[in-house]
Order: structure tokens, then C-alpha cells, then sequence
């Protein structure tokens, strides 16, 4: 049985240019999808695949990410005294354990490959998975859950996966699949932001990873790759050389919140699936959407 993943990393030192000029002042990963913040989604995914330890890659701006996985005492207090329950309730639930929460700072946004490398010391030498916020799934079970299975099997380093229009592939890492059911193939290549011609499939990794300590080698060689930022995929592309890689392509589906049209639509998918909003969310839709 490989070693257990209790480490989840939660790069958000990104500067959420897409977002102007909404995170000039607040980090993208603050903005809510309903009534909570995207960030609290990947945590909640997280904890449900057996997360007992969250580690974020801040950088400035970002302390209210912080103040968000901390009690708000006077608040609480106020809501106790006021009857309002189910409110607090929804507050403690969603709180990690004292001492489950870490912090670092990437000091300059050189690249999602580089956010992770910051991490190194908190993760140690073990097996980690690895959570791109701006990703938010519905999904069940969750994706990061379907994942670990794969890893519990193989405890290959595993990546989620799904597939796009080929003529989309240029804008994401794409990778190679080889043998194997749709729970767990074989990874035969990587690749960041390829041209269509040069893609092995149309199969993208969605922002979800299962990856084993040794990559953190790889990366501290700050080896520039497409944008001119230090890759994961590049590094992971490395690693395949000596360390197998499962693909899952995950059931569910994803909302790429990093993207206006895709923080806009999760906001509408998760809406319609709340019981306390749904009804009335439905008709004031009806009344927007053109016959
Ligand atoms: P994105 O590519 O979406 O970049 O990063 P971004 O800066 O956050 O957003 P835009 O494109 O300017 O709107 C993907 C993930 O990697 C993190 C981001 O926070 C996001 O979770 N990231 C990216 C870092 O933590 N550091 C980096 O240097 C780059």
C-alpha cells in the first residue's frame, strides 16, 4: 500500500489579471460562487479525499484567505446571541482543526511550477496532492476522492484529466494516453499549451494532481518553460522519464472559474442545485434568458 496523501497544496499567489478590476484589491480566489468563496470548494474536495493538512502559496493581497480559514470569534458570538444557528453552524463546519492550515509566500508570481516549488518544506519527503482553486467540479465523489483511489492502486503520481474541442487544446497542458480504462490509463506524454497539430489527444489535465516528492527536484532547477513561467508540466513531462503517471478521467463536471464565463456559469449550476434559493433563482433566469 503506498504512503497515504495528507498534504493538499493550494496555489493562489496568481494575479487574477482576468479578473480586473474585481482583484485589484481582493484575491480572485475570494470571489463566491452562491455565498462562498471559490477557495472553500477545493478545501471542501479536499477534506472529503481524506486532506489532513492545507497548505496555500499566497503572495500579496492575499492575507484575507487566511482570516477566511480562521474563527471570527466576535462574529460568532454575535450570531450565537442573535439565534442565527444554522449560520454558525455552516461557519464551524466549514473551519479546519486548528494547526491543519499552513502559509507561504511565493514573493513573485513566476509561475504555477514555481508556487508549487515554494511549498517544498511544509510538504516534506511524501506523496501530496496538489489543487488548482480556479477549478471547481460537481462532481460525486469528489475528483480529488476519484483520484486517490487510482493512487491507492497504483501509487503512481496521478493527474486529472478531461477532454475539450481539439481546437481548444492550444490553452492548456495536455497529455498522451496509453493502456487502460477511463479510472486509470497509463500517461505516456505531457505537454503545456501545445499547437493542435502537436497535442497527443484532446485530453487536458483539469487541475488536479496526486504527485510524489520527487518533482520538487525538478522544479528547484526554475527551468522556464511556455509564457516563460516555470511549468509543473514541464517538470512532470521530466519525471515521466523514471516515475509512472495515471490519467483520470474524472466523472463530473468542471467550471473553470480562472475564466469570466466559466465563474459565471458555475454560479448558475450551483444555484440551481440550492434547495433555499433554486425556485426563485429559476424564474428570475426565466425572466433574463430571451424566449
Ligand atoms: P493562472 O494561470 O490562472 O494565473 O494560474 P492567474 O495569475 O491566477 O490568473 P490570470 O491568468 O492573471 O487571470 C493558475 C493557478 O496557479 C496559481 C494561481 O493562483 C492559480 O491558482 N499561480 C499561478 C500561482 O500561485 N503562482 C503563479 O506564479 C502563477
Amino acid at each position: 500500500m503506498p504512503k497515504r496523501i495528507r498534504v493538499a497544496v493550494f496555489p493562489v499567489a496568481g494575479l487574477g489579471t482576468r479578473f480586473l478590476p474585481a482583484t485589484k484589491a481582493m484575491p480572485k480566489e475570494m470571489l463566491t460562487i452562491v455565498d462562498r468563496p471559490v477557495i472553500q470548494y477545493a478545501v471542501d474536495e479536499a477534506r472529503e479525499a481524506g486532506i489532513e493538512h492545507f497548505v496555500f502559496v499566497t503572495g500579496r493581497n492575499k492575507s484575507v484567505i487566511e482570516d477566511h480559514f480562521d474563527r471570527q470569534l466576535e462574529l460568532e458570538w454575535t450570531l450565537e446571541s442573535r439565534g442565527k444557528t444554522d449560520a454558525l453552524e455552516t461557519l464551524r463546519r466549514e473551519l479546519p482543526i486548528a494547526g491543519q492550515t499552513s502559509f507561504t509566500r511565493q514573493q513573485e508570481p513566476l509561475g504555477l511550477g514555481h508556487a508549487v516549488w515554494c511549498a517544498r518544506n511544509l510538504v516534506g519527503n511524501e506523496p501530496f496532492a496538489l489543487l488548482l482553486p480556479d477549478m471547481v467540479f460537481k462532481s460525486e465523489p469528489g475528483v480529488l476522492k476519484q483520484m486517490v483511489g487510482a493512487y491507492e492502486e497504483t501509487g503512481n503520481n496521478v493527474i486529472a484529466v478531461e477532454e475539450v474541442a481539439p481546437e481548444n487544446v492550444s490553452s492548456y497542458g495536455v497529455v498522451g494516453r496509453g493502456q487502460g480504462p477511463d479510472s486509470g490509463f497509463e500517461v505516456t506524454s505531457m505537454v503545456e499549451k501545445p499547437k493542435r497539430e502537436d497535442a497527443p489527444s484532446n485530453l487536458i489535465i483539469s487541475g488536479r494532481y496526486i504527485l510524489r516528492p520527487e518533482i520538487f527536484a525538478l522544479l528547484s532547477e526554475h527551468t522556464k518553460g511556455a509564457g516563460g513561467e516555470i511549468q509543473i508540466t514541464d517538470a512532470m513531462q521530466t519525471l515521466l522519464r523514471n516515475q509512472g503517471f495515471t490519467g483520470v478521467k474524472y466523472e463530473g463536471r468542471s467550471f473553470d472559474c480562472g475564466s469570466k464565463s466559466g465563474f459565471l456559469a458555475a454560479n448558475v449550476a450551483f444555484a440551481l442545485d440550492r434547495p433555499d434559493i433554486s425556485g426563485q433563482f429559476l424564474s428570475e433566469l426565466k425572466g433574463i434568458l430571451p424566449a
